[in-house]
């Protein structure tokens, strides 16, 4: 089995597809302009299959689609429906805004897709143009009805959970999630990429995220795990599950079996790293044998535990901005990388 410096396995691949967005998130995306990935330099579908052909050949059971926005790149199904006669892979899910899903979660429950997260981080229509600095509440809620009717289930949503934007929300995002049969996520504040406007106080850690639920629900117990996720998951009284991403004040990275792909076919193993491996070079002029070579190497190397040390700066603002330009470098961005 391929395992890195810390013993940890290759089992999680993060494939972006776009590094573009419909939505403007604060926390994630918060310019409009941006230096976009160059057209030419995108993977198209067939080159996304065989890159991922070579990670399922390496271990990886588990690929999640994410962008950007994932559902901005035309006929997203395609990939979906090439991506699940992968021999070895388990588990295909996909993170969306749901901006687009009204129209496209027929098609994508058609094609196999087995999971679907949706960012949402408010469910108050004028605070979510204020958050993602777009008038497309209503179409993330025709969209999460949408993916219902085509009879996705065990969905996911996630928040970020920022101080003074939305943490007022925990208990109704908590409550609109149990009643449609979702697991609420809520999700500690990163700096990473492009959250130039991060800062240690705007973070609301998993403590007080269980305390809120506390006060509106009672006591809430602990569900043991045995997979390497992000999300710790808790239980109410009544049974209801929901997660918890402590990925700033608890990082937990010595687990961490994830990589991710960009759009352009650029590695990262961790969130917060500043340097990736090209594969689409040799993608495109070797072919897969030696990207393949390139992936082994790279995993067996290894060593970051990027939230960790992030952790360990103890920096009270953003190590990014301020003065940060976002034309600088596409592949230091969050929505190039995907969460
Ligand atoms: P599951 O497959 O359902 O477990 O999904 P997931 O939780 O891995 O994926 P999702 O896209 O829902 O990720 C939720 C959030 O977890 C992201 O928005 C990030 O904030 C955080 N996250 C995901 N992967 C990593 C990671 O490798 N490191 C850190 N620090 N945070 C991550
Ligand atoms: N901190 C935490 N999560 C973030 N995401 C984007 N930016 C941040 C950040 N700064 C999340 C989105 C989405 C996932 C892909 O990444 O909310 O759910
Ligand atoms: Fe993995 Fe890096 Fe996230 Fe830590 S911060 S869990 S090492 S991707």
């Amino acid at each position: 089995m391929l395992v890195d410096h810390h013993r940890r396995p290759l089992r999680n691949l993060r494939l972006s597809v776009t590094d573009r967005c419909n939505l403007r998130c604060r926390y994630c995306m918060p310019e409009e302009m941006y230096a976009w990935l160059p057209r030419p330099q995108l993977l198209d579908y067939e080159e996304m299959v065989e890159l991922a052909r070579v990670f399922v050949g390496l271990g990886v059971n588990k690929i999640r689609l994410t962008g950007g926005e994932p559902l901005l790149r035309r006929d997203l199904h395609r990939l979906v429906a090439q991506l699940r006669a992968l021999d070895g892979l388990k588990d295909l899910a996909l993170t969306t805004n749901a901006v687009l899903l009204q129209e496209q979660a027929p098609a994508l429950a058609a094609a196999g897709l087995q999971r679907l997260t949706v960012s949402l981080d408010t469910l108050d229509a004028g605070r979510f143009e204020q958050l993602t600095q777009r008038d497309h509440f209503a179409a993330v809620i025709a969209g999460l009805d949408a993916a219902d009717a085509a009879g996705f289930t065990g969905t996911k949503l996630n928040t970020v959970v920022e101080r003074g934007r939305n943490e007022d929300e925990i208990p109704r995002l908590l409550a609109f999630a149990r009643e449609r049969g979702y697991q609420a996520r809520f999700i500690e504040y990163m700096d990473v990429g492009g959250a130039t406007g991060w800062t240690a106080q705007k973070v609301v850690s998993w403590q007080e995220i269980l305390s809120q639920v506390r006060a509106a629900f009672g006591e809430v117990e602990e569900v043991a795990r045995n997979d390497a996720a992000p999300a710790d998951r808790y239980r109410l009284a009544d049974g209801t599950v929901f997660g918890v991403i402590a990925s700033t004040t608890r990082p937990f990275c010595a687990t961490c079996d994830r990589s991710r792909v960009t759009a352009d076919g650029m590695w990262f193993h961790c969130l917060y790293a500043q340097n990736g491996t090209d594969l689409r070079t040799p993608l495109r002029q070797e072919g897969s044998e030696a990207m393949r070579a390139l992936v082994e190497q790279g995993w067996a190397a290894r060593q970051d535990q990027g939230a960790v040390e992030r952790a360990a700066l103890d920096e009270r603002g953003p190590l990014q901005a301020p003065g940060r330009d976002p034309g600088d470098n596409p592949h230091l961005e969050m929505r190039t990388r995907g969460g």
